[in-house]
């Protein structure tokens, strides 16, 4: 395994490219599930898990070519509808090849993903949408079996769950609903920027899809879809997690290929802060104001609220703002793997419930840290940029789930950051 070495106390200055988004491509990749046409997808970031949704397409009989940032598609024809549980229970985002396979092939075996670290991640929501539309389901030593006879058909679902909509319940039940007979109405749908730009993959495959990106999508079910070709959006948390790190080190950067719209809920916060970030078409400029930033109270809801997969960045800056802020994780309530590792580090961070008290403090000291997840990985790599002396960050498998290259695009920052082996 990997780890991270950081020497904290350089300012960020420069200019960095963000990468195509982790979570667009994934549903995008197993949307080419509905057609045995040959795809192609553009800006697709170098990611572990989007080897890992390689993979399983591989599995399901797809030829997938990944060159460059461009993945090639086509289709063996000897499809396989089992998802494995070696595969789908490292990457919880495969479980969105369930939508696709009930569609495609009228049947359906995919293994339940399981919980993880950020917390118990149930799958009630796909199950509900998937059966409404008229696939017979049933739980079998821990696969979800899907069987329809004949076509699914078109139906009204609400998705509303405890914790407000689903992005990837949402991203099932549209693919499903896109080869289905007659008319799917989605209500409280997710509304991330990730599911417009799946919501556009499968109109130019042929679907019919309207109100992406508000919890009332409609889907006009087709016989067939086609191959298409499509680039992705860029990564909206990648390019938070930039903002971030300029303003823990005092920094000025250019970040390119980012839509500031994406970022509204985070720019916000910002500004309330006493951050005021120069959006220019598709760059933003972060110039740390050079005065102290105020404390915040910070909420994580579903798009466009406060994103949950910023929260443990965010609090990574709070833990040196002076002041005391608060963040209430609403999404995943056990979201805080990061904060006995910050508290490590020297921070002053106090859970209560779905809450973390922060009290700002002059400087972190460095430390030895473990990586749990993914975005706590990037919180303690934030952490280690400001704080005094030697971080390291180990098992940083996690951070390569999701960030192309951070080390390399941090050092071309003035970074001092550099990969060790464990
Ligand atoms: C997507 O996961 C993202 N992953 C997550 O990003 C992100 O944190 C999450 O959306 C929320 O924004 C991908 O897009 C690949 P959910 P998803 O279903 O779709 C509950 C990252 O760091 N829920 O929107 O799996 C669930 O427990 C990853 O890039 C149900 O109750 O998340 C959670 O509390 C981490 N029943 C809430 O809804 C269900 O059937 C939102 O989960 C499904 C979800």
């Amino acid at each position: 395994m990997d780890k991270l070495i950081i020497d904290g106390g350089y300012r960020l200055k420069g200019e960095v490219t963000i990468s195509g988004a982790k979570n667009s491509v994934l549903p995008i990749l197993a949307a080419t599930l509905l057609t045995d046409e040959p795809c192609i997808i553009r800006a697709v970031p170098n990611l572990r898990d989007t080897h890992t949704m390689i993979k399983l397409l591989h599995s399901l009989g797809k030829s997938v070519d990944f060159d460059k940032d461009t993945i090639r598609i086509t289709s063996t024809h000897k499809a396989n509808y089992v998802a494995d549980y070696k595969l789908v229970s490292t990457m919880r985002a495969s479980f969105c090849v369930l939508g696709p396979l009930v569609a495609k092939l009228k049947q359906a075996k995919v293994s339940l993903p399981g919980g993880c670290v950020i917390g118990v991640r149930p799958v009630d929501l796909h199950l509900k949408g998937i059966s409404a539309l008229g696939a017979k389901i049933s739980i079998e030593a821990g696969y979800v079996v899907a069987k329809v006879d004949g076509f699914l058909k078109g139906k009204c679902i609400y998705l509303g769950g405890v914790f407000g909509s689903s992005v990837l319940a949402t991203a099932n039940v549209m693919m499903a609903a896109s080869l289905a007979k007659g008319k799917t109405i989605i209500e409280s749908a997710a509304c991330e920027p990730e599911i417009v730009d799946l919501a556009e993959f499968l109109n130019k495959m042929g679907a019919h899809i309207r109100g992406a990106g508000t919890p009332y999508i409609e889907i006009e079910g087709v016989k067939a879809l086609k191959g298409t070709e499509h680039k992705v959006i860029p990564d909206r948390i990648e390019a938070g997690t930039f903002i971030i790190a300029s303003l823990i080190t005092q920094g000025d950067i250019l970040i390119k290929n980012v839509i500031a719209q994406h970022q509204s809920a985070l720019l916000d916060k910002l500004k309330e802060a006493g951050v005021n970030l120069i959006v220019k078409d598709n760059t933003i400029r972060v110039k740390s104001p050079n005065k102290p930033l105020k404390p915040i109270n910070v909420t994580t809801l579903p798009y466009p609220g406060f994103p949950t997969d910023m929260q443990a960045q965010m609090m990574a800056l709070l833990s040196v703002t002076p002041g005391i802020s608060v963040i209430t994780e609403k999404v995943y309530p056990d979201r805080f793997m990061h904060v006995p590792e910050l508290n490590r580090m020297g921070a002053h961070i106090q859970r209560e419930g779905p809450h973390a008290i922060i009290e700002g403090v002059k400087r972190l000291s460095g430390a030895p840290v473990m990586a749990s997840d993914l975005r706590a990985s990037a919180c303690l790599v934030l952490a280690g940029l400001v704080a005094k002396g030697r971080t390291s960050v180990s098992r940083i498998y996690h951070l390569e789930r999701g960030y192309e290259n951070l080390d390399e695009k941090l050092r071309n920052l003035g970074a001092k950051v550099v990969k060790e082996k464990e």
